[in-house]
């Protein structure tokens, strides 16, 4: 048999139910935020996440799913959403003059080392803001996320981290300075950071090797070159957030591995999933807009790593989380098939999310009523000759105390609907 791609998952029936009740959740208040969905091609021409995301990144030099058209244009597979998302609406004429504020939700592809809580392929829902500089709208979103995590019940098992870049120009000169406290310090660097010093030195602020970080104790801090605006726009922020209590924590090592990144940067974190401890992270990109040809828009946004929260939301509540309820209809004899069919399909459009499944292949009652135990239905609905318009006889599986009852069809709905 040939098997799935090495880091790409099949969502199976018995776990799609958890990952369709974490994504509605968060669809949920996503909506009550006012955020409008945005849907995006899966794939776009390479030189956008080039541009956008960062040549000397490690998604787009090391990650990306690249492959040439037929006629030879370069398509990559998004490894990420803000980036398509700046596209669609600058090329739709939806930034100009205006704020907007959507959010997009699926799969993005990163050849990535596969692990727990890592794939290849792997899902995000993102949310997104243009027009807006404030501090306000770094607020809202940072409330946006907390309010999801409150929603699924994980909010205890995740942290906030904060940071602020500054501006473009506080990052260059903070780059500069950073390089030439690394120079000389090369060949003490891990293999890692010495192959970043010149393409991308802010990321061995995050490395995870002691000897690495231990040599960083002395260098320059990238907030002693963020300006006066930035600062405050930083402060505004932690003010905000305390208003709304909102826990959070300054970590200046938090710099992102993105390149579009400009003033607030945040991550949510849990150290409950291993070494794939972001569950959500975003800030403000207040650059890209322009860098891919548009006029300069500010924009702020996070995208939430769905996979990893399903995990979290099953180590908080492992039950499992069923698909839709269900009935199973049981019927007495072939020739009265049809018949159970048109009774099936006036329960399906009577009690709306409630999954009705018609026994077929026939057989006799009592492998049936089997086949409908083991099917997980709640309610089996016996099906027979004598079965009129108005009477149907309904059996709880579940619950014997309820047993089997012959009721009038409005009285069995709402019998029914109570599952
Ligand atoms: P990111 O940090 O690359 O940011 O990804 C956001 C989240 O997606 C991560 O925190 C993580 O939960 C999840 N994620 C990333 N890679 C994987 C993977 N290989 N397997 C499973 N989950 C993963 C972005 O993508 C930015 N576009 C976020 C953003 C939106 N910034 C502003 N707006």
């Amino acid at each position: 048999m040939v098997k799935a791609v090495r880091g790409m998952r099949d969502i199976l029936p018995a776990d799609s139910g958890r990952w369709h009740a974490v994504e509605a959740e968060i669809i949920q208040v996503l909506r009550n935020y006012s955020y409008a969905e945005i849907r995006l091609p899966m794939m776009e021409y390479t030189d956008l996440f080039a541009r956008g995301v960062g040549e000397a990144t490690d998604i787009v030099e090391k990650e990306m799913y690249t492959l040439a058209d037929r006629d030879g244009d370069s398509l990559s597979l998004r490894p990420e959403g803000t980036a398509s998302c700046v596209r669609a609406l600058e090329e739709h004429g939806l930034l100009y003059n205006q704020t907007q504020r959507v959010f997009y939700n699926g799969p993005m592809f990163r050849y990535e080392k596969p692990q727990k809580g890592r794939y290849r392929q792997f899902s995000q829902i993102g949310a997104e803001a243009y027009g807006f500089a404030g501090p306000d709208l770094d607020a809202e979103l940072i409330q946006l996320g907390y309010d999801c995590w409150q929603q699924l019940g994980i909010s205890d098992r995740v942290q906030l981290q904060l940071n602020t870049l500054g501006s473009g120009a506080a990052r260059g000169a903070f780059r500069a300075a950073l390089l030439d406290y690394l120079r000389p310090l090369v060949n003490d660097l891990d293999e890692d950071s010495q192959r970043r010093l010149e393409t991308n030195p802010l990321r061995i602020l995050d490395s995870k090797v002691a000897a690495t970080q231990t040599l960083l104790e002395d260098a320059p801090q990238l907030l002693e070159f963020v300006d006066a605006e930035g600062l405050a726009h930083f402060q505004q922020l932690q003010d905000l957030l305390s208003q709304l209590k909102i826990p959070f924590e300054l970590n200046p090592n938090l710099v992102r591995g993105l390149d579009y990144y400009t003033h607030t940067v945040f991550e949510w974190v849990t150290t409950d999933l291993g070494s794939q401890g972001a569950i959500c992270a975003g800030g403000r990109y207040d650059g890209l807009v322009e860098r891919l040809g548009g006029r300069a828009t500010p924009a702020v946004g996070f995208a939430i790593g769905v996979d990893r929260v399903v995990l979290l939301h099953e180590l908080a509540r492992p039950q499992p989380v069923e698909n839709a309820a269900q009935i199973y209809v049981c019927v007495t004899a072939p020739e009265i098939l049809g018949g159970a069919m048109q009774m099936a399909q006036r329960l399906r459009q009577a009690l709306p999310g409630v999954g009705v499944r018609v026994h077929m292949g026939g057989g006799q009652l009592k492998k049936q009523f089997k086949r409908a135990d083991a099917s997980g239905a709640t309610w089996a609905v016996l099906f027979g000759a004598q079965t009129t318009e108005t009477d149907l006889v309904v059996k709880h599986l579940r619950d014997a105390s309820i047993g089997q009852q012959q009721l009038p069809f409005e009285h069995a709905i709402t019998q029914l609907g109570q599952i």
